[in-house]
């Protein structure tokens, strides 16, 4: 009940908070959270080993990130996930390392990850290390039949940081001098009286604060305070902010919206595995989440799966698949691969190097869909030099046709569009207007394009989404998001009702889209280009120096839940009220916005409501919201 009344409480704002977080500061506020301009890459051992993990198969695959030419590609980081500690210390809190398996670790009383550390860091990588928000870790949950898990009393075996938050960080990133810290949460979730592990009295109980599926009764704001805890021991030992921190959340608790506040980056969905449905239901979690990511934070759909099971060496299209989606959506490349046993063309698929570059493009970008249906998708990504990368999804088991046109890229039709191939690295012809594919079944087709903008002068806010922070989302009561596809892992059986995965975010604003996924419009006027928000929302945009003007075509979305409050639409620069409309109501015409822009850094955007509407939020329009 105490639970519930918190997580309502986090709901409702306060009309004076709500006024506070609406108005306009004139300073980005995105702070990051260590430092990676770019997604992160590396390799990780869960996917290859979960918890049947030792120092050598690490080093193996190690090895072969140098050797293969991955780490000159990027793939620094080495992680180690779940399944290296012993227990914890019970005198002095200390926590023990597996010595069995890590053998340089048994350096006396002390045993010590530094050896291993010292050792990658000497082969120019970086090390990676894993623990739980909670007392306790996932594998002591899920992998209950592993040798590799903790081992003592209830005390000894709570490895994770709560209570030990200052000296495990100390101890990671201090002492072992590591540079990269998975941050997993089974601790909050997976320990309630009634899972077996615990009804037995083998581990502590600990009350849920995180119900996948259900972020009424989970604590959103309580989770929220245990990762800012962690910040703050995170600078005290790396003031530089050098190193990223990876929260790992599962999607869960709302951290889609706020995991940018409190991580380098923050996981969008549940556990990937090796099947094609899971990881496409990863990859959805994460493409209507555009303006939740940017420069140094970054939206995590999971590890790669490449080079395992569906995207082994035999399924060489559904690897490039997968490979490509990451990249359109600048995802962190995490291999989870054995690497000591991949073909050499698993290895050319995660090296491709026109594809980490569209990946790793300094802008920052993550692609924008551009097209959607059951069975095909289009998104583009703009690059830092102006280009566009466009990947084409055939997501079916079927050979499907697409039309790629201008409009897609935001590109002028009369003129040539230039398309090369980022896997063949080849020039893939010119088209003017629109040209058609024909794409195999699971394929998808990756390009970067060159052409006229379609606007004489300027670019669309839609297509620089990591420019964007959302400083206020306008979401009243936070709902699952019911565009992401239920592509259920076989990790449950059937004859009990299921793990149902359910992600809050519903609401949030879009590119080129309503917050509710449809086609922006005011009064019947269409958008194709745009950005859809709910009033009482702030959006916070980097302008390029040289900026002139801002304009846009705003309304009420014909969409809109309630219709009956008016809105009105601000627009500021560097913290001065530029432009402003009157208050407008559902199923008035669009107005015409226009700021001078001269001089402004910081652009906001504003929709404010004007009473309450009880029918539901209000869905606003900003039409073909454009900087020139
Ligand atoms: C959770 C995480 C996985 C992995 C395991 C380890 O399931 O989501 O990525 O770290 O825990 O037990």
């Amino acid at each position: 009940m105490k639970l519930l009344t918190l997580a309502l409480a986090a709901l409702t704002l306060t009309s004076a908070q709500a006024q506070q977080s609406l108005k306009p500061t004139g300073r980005w506020e995105h702070q990051p959270v260590g430092t990676s301009p770019t997604p992160p890459m590396g390799w990780s051992s869960w996917n290859a080993f979960r918890v049947d993990i030792t120092e050598q198969k690490v080093l193996d695959s190690a090895g072969v990130i140098v050797s293969s030419g991955l780490a000159q590609a990027g793939y620094r980081s080495i992680n180690i996930d779940d399944g290296w500690w012993l227990k914890r210390r019970t005198d002095d809190g200390r926590l023990q390392v597996r010595t069995g398996l890590f053998p340089s670790a048994a350096t006396g009383r002390n045993s010590s990850l530094r050896p291993f550390t010292d050792r990658i860091h000497a082969m120019g990588l970086k090390a990676g290390l894993y623990t739980d928000i909670g007392r306790n870790a996932c594998s002591q949950a899920y992998d209950a039949d592993s040798p590799n898990l903790p081992e003592g009393t209830h005390a000894e075996r709570e490895v994770g940081l709560m209570g030990f938050v200052e000296q495990d960080i100390a101890l990671f990133f201090g002492e072992w001098n590591f540079d990269y810290l998975k941050v997993d949460g089974c601790g909050l979730s997976s320990y309630g009286r009634d899972r077996p592990h615990v009804a037995s009295g083998q581990y502590r109980e600990y009350k849920p604060t995180i119900l996948e599926g259900n972020i009424n009764q989970s604590d959103v704001e309580g989770t929220k305070k245990l990762y800012a805890g962690l910040k703050q021991a995170l600078h005290k030992v790396r003031p530089a902010n050098d190193y990223v921190l990876s929260v790992c959340l599962w999607g869960t608790v709302n951290v889609r919206a706020w995991g940018q506040d409190y991580g380098t980056m923050w996981r969008t969905s549940r556990d990937i595995a090796k099947g094609f449905s899971q990881m496409v239901h990863n990859f959805d979690t994460v493409a209507t989440r555009e303006f939740y990511a940017g420069p140094g934070r970054w939206n995590d759909p999971d590890m790669l799966e490449i080079g395992n099971g569906d995207f082994d060496g035999n399924h060489l299209t559904e690897a490039r698949t997968h490979m490509g989606l990451w990249a359109i959506v600048a995802a962190p490349l995490m291999i989870g691969t054995d690497l000591s046993k991949v073909s050499p063309a698993i290895i050319d698929i995660l090296k491709a190097p026109e594809v980490v570059a569209i990946n790793q493009d300094p802008a920052g970008h993550q692609g924008v869909l551009a097209y959607a249906d059951s069975d095909r998708q289009i998104l583009v990504k703009t690059l830092a030099d102006g280009r566009k990368a466009v990947l084409l999804f055939n997501r079916t088991g079927a050979p499907a046709r697409f039309t790629l046109t201008a409009e897609h890229l935001k590109m002028d039709a009369t003129v040539p569009i230039v398309l090369r191939d980022a896997w063949a690295r080849a020039d893939a012809g010119r088209f003017t207007g629109s040209r058609e594919f024909e794409l195999q079944p699971r394929e998808a087709l990756l390009f970067t394009a060159s052409g006229k903008h379609m606007l004489p002068r300027g670019y669309f806010v839609s297509e620089r989404p990591g420019s964007v922070y959302v400083a206020r989302d306008g979401i009243r009561a936070l709902e699952q998001d019911p565009v992401v596809y239920r592509a259920l892992a076989s990790w449950s059986t059937t004859d009990n009702g299921g793990t149902r995965p359910a992600y809050a975010g519903w609401g949030g604003p879009r590119a080129d889209s309503t917050p509710y996924d449809q086609a922006l419009s005011v009064k019947g006027q269409s958008f194709r280009h745009g950005i859809g928000s709910l009033a009482d929302s702030r959006l916070q945009v980097q302008v390029p120096a040289g900026s002139q003007r801002f304009t846009a075509r705003v309304g009420v979305d014909d969409s809109t839940r309630g219709k009956s409050a008016e809105v009105s639409f601000e627009v500021w620069g560097d913290g001065r009220r530029l432009a402003a409309t009157g208050p407008i109501r559902f199923d008035e015409p669009v107005r015409e916005l226009v700021a001078d822009l001269r001089g402004v850094a910081l652009v906001e955007l504003v929709a404010r409501q004007h009473g309450a509407d009880a029918a539901g939020p209000i869905v606003v329009t900003w039409g073909e919201a454009r900087i020139e």
